[in-house]
């Protein structure tokens, strides 16, 4: 009897969570969750970039630290932050994300794939020397750049 009324707990179980993750996946908590996304790539790239532009004192194991994490924001596949519905078309000021994502989306791939490849280039001199950082960093902020010329609105 008392197995009965574990397995039936067991089962009611899934039924019970699926509302909470059918809310997650509102529309407009996936255009939050992609700005969150942005905001900490922009964080990483921000202490980089002062130490590029010699803002901050170059540091080779605090610029090798900002590089890794930037690695492993880029290896991370950001698809499910582009579910469809979710453009500033749909979500007008909630997101700058533009339509043209969702209609080039082959190009906005390859403008995720310079940006990764960039990355991988910074993590490879980001210890040696100002120099070299500096000449990656700005590889890096070209891509950033590239993809928000095309696919970033000016505003929200
Ligand atoms: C492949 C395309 C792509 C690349 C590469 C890219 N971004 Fe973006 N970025 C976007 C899109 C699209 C948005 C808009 C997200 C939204 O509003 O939903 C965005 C938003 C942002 C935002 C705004 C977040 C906010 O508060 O609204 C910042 C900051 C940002 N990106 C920084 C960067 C930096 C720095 C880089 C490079 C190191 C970078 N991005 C690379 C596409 C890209």
């Amino acid at each position: 009897m008392r197995k009965s009324i574990i397995t039936a707990a067991a089962l009611a179980f899934p039924v019970l969570i699926a509302p909470a993750l059918a809310q997650a996946a509102e529309p407009a908590d996936i255009a939050a969750a992609r700005i969150g996304y942005f905001s900490l790539v922009n964080l990483e790239m921000g202490g980089l970039a002062a130490m590029a532009k010699g803002e901050a004192p170059y540091d080779a194991d605090r610029a090798k630290a900002l590089a890794g994490d930037l690695g492993t924001l880029s290896e991370y596949l950001h698809d499910d932050l582009l579910a469809p519905g979710t453009s500033n078309a749909d979500l007008a000021g909630k997101t700058r994300a533009l339509p043209a994502i969702w209609e080039q989306t082959d190009d906005y791939r390859a403008k995720g794939m310079a940006f990764r490849e960039a990355v991988v280039g910074l993590n490879e001199v980001a210890g040696q020397g100002q120099e070299a950082l500096a000449a990656a960093v700005g590889k890096v902020g070209g891509t950033c750049k590239a993809c928000h010329d095309s696919y970033r609105a000016k505003d929200f």
